[in-house]
Parts: C-alpha cells; sequence; structure tokens
C-alpha cells in the first residue's frame, strides 16, 4: 500500500461511503437534535469529504486533522467550491483546541483508530465538550464492539467491495478482522486489482481499532457531560441504532 496515506484515501475508503447523502443526514441532526447549529468543526476530518458538503450547505466550517496534507486537501476542495474552511493541526490523543463551536464531528470511526489508551479517550471527550457551547452537538460513529463481534466474527472475511477503476482495472477489497488482544483488534483490508493487460496487484493495509464497548462509550460521555440524545445505526435518519446495527453514529450534546 502506498506510504501517501492523504493522496491514496479517497481511492482506499470513499467507496466505504456517500460524503453528500452523510452531510445531508448531518444537516437533518443538526436541524431536529440543535438549535441555531451554525459553527461546526469536524475533528480527524480526513480529506474533508464532509466538511466541505456541510460548507456548501452554508455552516461555517472549521475542520482538524493530525496530518496537514489531509488539511491540505481538505483546503483544495473547499477552493474549488470557492470557500475556504479554517484548519487546525491537532492530535487527539492530546486534544487541545480552542474556540466555540455549535457542533463537533468525529467520524468514520477515527476515534477508536487513534485512542488506545482510557486517560487519551477521556481528554478527547473532555476536549470536545470544552470546544462545544451548552446544547451543543458531538456527532460521534463508532464500531461497539457487542456489535462488531456478533455481525462480523474475526477471521471472517465480512465486506467485499468491487469496483471498476477509470482505467478500467477491477478493484477487489475485502476486509476480514482479527483480534490482537483485550483492548485492540485490527482490521485487515486487501486490495485486489486486475489491470487492463490482465496483470494482478495485491496489497495490504491494516486498519488498528481500539475495541470500545457500549458501558464503555456511555461512561466517556458521562465523564465529559456529553448526554446521548439519539443513536442512529448508520448515517441515516431513517435507521435507528439496534443490537443488529453495524455502527452506532451516537448524537450527544452538551449538558
Ligand atoms: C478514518 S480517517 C477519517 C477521515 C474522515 N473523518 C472521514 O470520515 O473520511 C482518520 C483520520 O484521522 C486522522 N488522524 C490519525 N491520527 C490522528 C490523531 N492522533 N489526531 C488527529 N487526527 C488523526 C488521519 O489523518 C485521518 O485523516
Amino acid at each position: 500500500m502506498t506510504h501517501d496515506y492523504a493522496a491514496s484515501y479517497e481511492r482506499n475508503f470513499g467507496f466505504f461511503k456517500d460524503y453528500s447523502r452523510e452531510a445531508v443526514f448531518l444537516d437533518h441532526v443538526f436541524k431536529t437534535f440543535g438549535t441555531d447549529v451554525e459553527r461546526v468543526i469536524d475533528i480527524a476530518c480526513g480529506p474533508g469529504s464532509h466538511i466541505v458538503e456541510l460548507a456548501r450547505m452554508g455552516y461555517r466550517a472549521a475542520a482538524a486533522d493530525i496530518d496537514p496534507a489531509m488539511l491540505a486537501r481538505t483546503q483544495g476542495a473547499a477552493a474549488e467550491h470557492g470557500m475556504t474552511i479554517d484548519t487546525h493541526v491537532a492530535d487527539m490523543r492530546n486534544f487541545r483546541l480552542s474556540g466555540r463551536f455549535d457542533a463537533a464531528l468525529n467520524m468514520f470511526y477515527s476515534f477508536q483508530n487513534v485512542l488506545f489508551a482510557p486517560q487519551q479517550q477521556i481528554g478527547f471527550f473532555q476536549g470536545v465538550a470544552a470546544l462545544l457551547r451548552p446544547g451543543g452537538l458531538f456527532v460521534i460513529e463508532l464500531l461497539p464492539e457487542e456489535n462488531n463481534l456478533r455481525l462480523y466474527p474475526p477471521g471472517e472475511s465480512f465486506v467485499t467491495h468491487r469496483a471498476v477503476e477509470e482505467d478500467g482495472s477491477t478493484l477487489t477489497v475485502t476486509s476480514t478482522s482479527r483480534i490482537v488482544d483485550e483492548t485492540r483488534k485490527d482490521i485487515v483490508f486487501l486490495y485486489e486489482t486486475v489491470l487492463p493487460d490482465g496483470s494482478f496487484e495485491h496489497e495490504e493495509l491494516i486498519s488498528p481499532i481500539r475495541r470500545v464497548y457500549l458501558p464503555q462509550f456511555e461512561a466517556l460521555c458521562a465523564a465529559a457531560g456529553l448526554v446521548q440524545v439519539a443513536a442512529f445505526g448508520a448515517c441515516d435518519s431513517d435507521v435507528p441504532f439496534t443490537d443488529d446495527s453495524a455502527k452506532l453514529v451516537a448524537v450527544l450534546e452538551k449538558a
């Protein structure tokens, strides 16, 4: 797998998400559960796929990521629409940002990709809460371990995507989870491409995931003074969170 994570991000992960639709969902969440949401920050924004869509809808957008290359891509995507987005280099493991926002986002399991130590998790939740005004919303997307273990048992291939690329190659991505220890598992992505000339490429990408159980998540919310006001099973307002949901998209409100 290429080492330029930012440049290859959309190709490697973009097909897991429909960012335009998810932005419509986020807009709905802000209007339904928030009041006068204007200032929104996306933490671990990646190439800015959510926050640029939200800026296009009229939100005052800011974005944070540890990787300046991701922030540059976010700014570039905003510039394509004649907009600018405030960007901040920030490390979720030692989260210190200033500002006052009506809503914050942490999407696509970034929380579980990055924060492995309980103290870092608490520090992050408290840091996000400190950025929000009272009544502000925090939307976080995560993989609850209870659901994940039941729906996708470790060691079994659980998702396969196939896509025809612009050059006519066929890309097949298969992901498998592997338990490492009590606190961590790895999701192993296998990228297999059949090129137009018939040759074959095979790459592997490992994404470490902190195993987070729902009671742990609830304790984190409580420690940061965040109250769950809604729980969805997808970035879709018609899909409530249930025992059979593959993910949790939680809407938290600062008390
Ligand atoms: C799975 S991507 C999610 C990107 C985006 N939110 C999305 O939905 O596509 C994880 C992002 O976290 C960023 N990241 C990794 N470690 C980080 C850290 N310690 N602090 C802040 N961001 C980090 C990466 O640069 C990457 O952009």
